[in-house]
């Protein structure tokens, strides 16, 4: 007799299935040179620097001086001096007074919001807020209270109904690419005697003039893993929160510490972007061109500015299509469906970087032409 547990695992993916929501991973080519092959649009190495020579060689370099692996976590003799530099670099990035480092962005964002809040306190968080900050608070006990997406009325409202609560934003948006309004929004908190929390991840590292730094974010969650182009994350804020979190965070107190040579890694991905500004204003370049050959195409696109470039197609059937189409020439996007995004948003969620060529982009937007416009999907 199968047991209760088996049966339960395959009705959910068989009704996963029947809605087209049966996730999945495919192997890519296995080294960063085969991968050229594909003209890769869907990832969130922004700056190009995941297959960087030089950050190759400093995770050699950090591994030789500080160990391949932190062998304890950081409270018993995992804490080393490449994890205090890091933290102290991103401190003096964001003018925090400290930070504290995690092996991934949504252990980060759990780990903070489950150790700060609890039953007593109200949170109120933007409707589209990541998952790590959603299921943290859920853990917490936490009231949580939504406002609309980036819309300062609707979060004014809540404020206004409890002070003294704590606001929690995206800076870029995972799934939409749209910037938060930081400064109305770090106002508003500051009238209401409310904190600010910033996840940070994407637009950490990017983001030039606009940055978030400690004076529109109480606290700062910053990622490794997206412009950094390598892996981790860090918890930015005041020394008192940071140490609260040392003391009580259990995600830290009882996990590994992020590897030395990881921390060396994401230190000098830091130090070469200070040296590199070219990638950025690259990368600037490349997504004005992708919205410009866009808009003359036909294409909608959304209000995004960044390098997270939505193409909303609503069904999740049609937005598979498009994507396999788009992979049968060459080009991985996105596709993202519910639960991810709210219900009949489906999308192709387009990444530009600093290493596609204006060819590879003009490429991808005559292909999304074809299929978007002159054979819209349904048609095929
Ligand atoms: C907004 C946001 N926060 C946090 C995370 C989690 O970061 P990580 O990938 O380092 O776990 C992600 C990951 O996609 C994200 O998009």
């Amino acid at each position: 007799m199968a047991h209760p547990l088996t049966d339960k695992i395959t009705q959910q993916m068989a009704m996963q299935q029947a809605n087209g929501l049966l996730r999945q991973r495919h192997e890519l080519n296995a080294t960063a040179h085969q991968a050229e092959s594909v003209i890769d649009f869907s990832h969130n190495d922004y700056l190009g620097l995941a297959s960087a020579p030089e950050l190759a060689d400093a995770l050699y370099q950090g591994a030789l001086l500080y160990g391949v692996g932190s062998k304890a976590s950081p409270l018993v003799s995992g804490y080393s001096q490449a994890h205090t530099m890091l933290e102290q670099k991103l401190c003096d990035i964001t003018g925090h007074q400290a930070g504290m480092l995690f092996c991934s962005g949504f252990s980060a964002n759990n780990a903070l919001m489950k150790t700060l809040f609890s039953t007593t306190d109200t949170v109120i968080a933007d409707k589209l807020v990541h998952a790590s900050i959603i299921d943290g608070i859920q853990d917490s006990g936490a009231k949580l209270l939504r406002y609309l997406h980036n819309d300062i009325d609707s979060a004014a409202r809540l404020l206004a109904k409890h002070p003294n609560s704590v606001l929690i934003t995206e800076s870029v948006f995972s799934m939409d690419g749209d910037s938060a309004p930081m400064s109305d929004l770090s106002t508003l908190c500051r009238q209401h005697n409310s904190l600010l929390i910033v996840d940070d991840a994407h637009g950490f590292g990017v983001l030039n003039e606009n940055r978030v730094t400690v004076n529109h974010a109480d606290i700062q969650v910053v990622t490794f893993g997206k412009a950094l182009g390598c892996q981790g994350a860090a918890i930015l804020a005041s020394q008192q929160v940071i140490d609260f979190l040392v003391a009580n965070a259990r995600h830290y107190i009882y996990s590994t510490a992020l590897s030395p040579a990881n921390a060396h890694l994401a230190f000098s991905a830091l130090a070469l972007i200070e040296q590199q500004p070219d990638r950025i204003i690259q990368l600037n370049d490349n997504i004005a061109l992708f919205r410009c050959l866009a808009r003359d195409a036909g294409i909608v696109l959304t209000e995004s500015k960044t390098a997270i470039q939505p193409i909303i197609i609503g069904d999740n059937t049609s937005t598979m299509a498009v994507a396999e189409s788009l992979a049968k020439k060459g080009f991985k996007v996105g596709a993202i469906r519910s639960p991810t995004v709210p219900q009949g948003s489906a999308r192709l969620r387009i990444t530009l970087n600093a290493k596609h060529t204006s060819a590879q982009i003009h490429q991808l937007v005559a292909q999304l032409a074809v299929l978007l416009i002159d054979k819209p999907i349904e048609n095929q």
